[in-house]
């Protein structure tokens, strides 16, 4: 196999898993002492979202652009247990046969709690997440100290069908969420082994057309012997 070749089974490979990516790059805020803040982080119920949570799979509700919600349906998080001035990702993957536009945001605590609509969003947010009683609690203790941000997801269905189910309640979407640090602020860690398996490849095909090159080389010294 050639190394074009090998460099469209990696990505049809890639592409079969999961074909769509959005994502949001930011800086961890300096530490935010917990307890002075007022508003209680457990009483929001969301869920927590650490580097060390390596991805989590989700479903998560949709809706077509409307009236108020232009980008369809907000979700938070809470990321977690950042260290500050550390570059970070957060992306989201889903497979193609689920069209949807994803929005994604951080924010940080002053930010939310300054601006009014934000806040709004987040209360509804939460509410709705503390009527669901299967919510998992986070049993983790975190530190009181803390580089913080708040993530929030919009989901906005992007198909057309004719079948009036589908498009008076889109189903969830399956995601997977994935939080990166990045590797010296440049690339990110979760990528490391994609990126030595495309450096591999591109070293065994170096290797390979050598070694092509050289048996062809001989073959044709060899004919002009004879
Ligand atoms: C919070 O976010 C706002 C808006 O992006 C920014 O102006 C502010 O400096 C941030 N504060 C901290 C402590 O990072
Ligand atoms: C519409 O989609 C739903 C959900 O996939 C399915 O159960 C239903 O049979 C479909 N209706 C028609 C008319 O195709």
């Amino acid at each position: 196999m050639n190394f074009p070749a090998c460099f469209a089974l990696l990505f049809a490979l890639l592409a079969t898993t999961y074909a769509n990516t959005e994502k949001v790059i930011f800086t961890a805020p300096p530490v935010f002492n917990i307890e002075s803040s007022g508003p209680s982080f457990e009483q929001l119920q969301l869920q927590v979202i650490t580097s060390k949570s390596t991805s989590r799979r989700l479903s998560l509700p949709v809706a077509f652009p409307s009236g108020q919600q232009t980008k369809g349906v907000d979700a938070w998080y809470l990321l977690r247990d950042l260290s500050p001035a550390q570059r970070y990702e957060v992306r989201v993957c889903w497979a193609a046969v689920q069209p949807t536009n994803f929005v994604l945001d951080v924010f940080n605590t002053t930010h939310v709690f300054d601006t009014p609509e934000l806040i709004q969003d987040l209360a509804a947010y939460s509410e709705t997440q503390q009527s669901q009683q299967s919510i998992k609690k986070e049993s983790t203790k975190y530190h009181d100290q803390d580089s913080i941000l708040f993530l929030r997801i919009q989901a906005a269905a992007d198909f057309f069908t004719s079948n009036q189910t589908l498009m008076s309640s889109p189903p969830p979407v399956d995601v997977e969420l994935i939080l990166d640090p990045y590797l010296a602020n440049v690339f990110p860690r979760s990528l490391l082994p994609t990126a030595v398996y495309i450096v591999i490849l591109a070293g065994g095909g170096w290797f390979l057309s050598d070694e092509i090159w050289r048996r062809l080389f001989a073959g044709t010294e060899k004919r002009h012997k004879d």
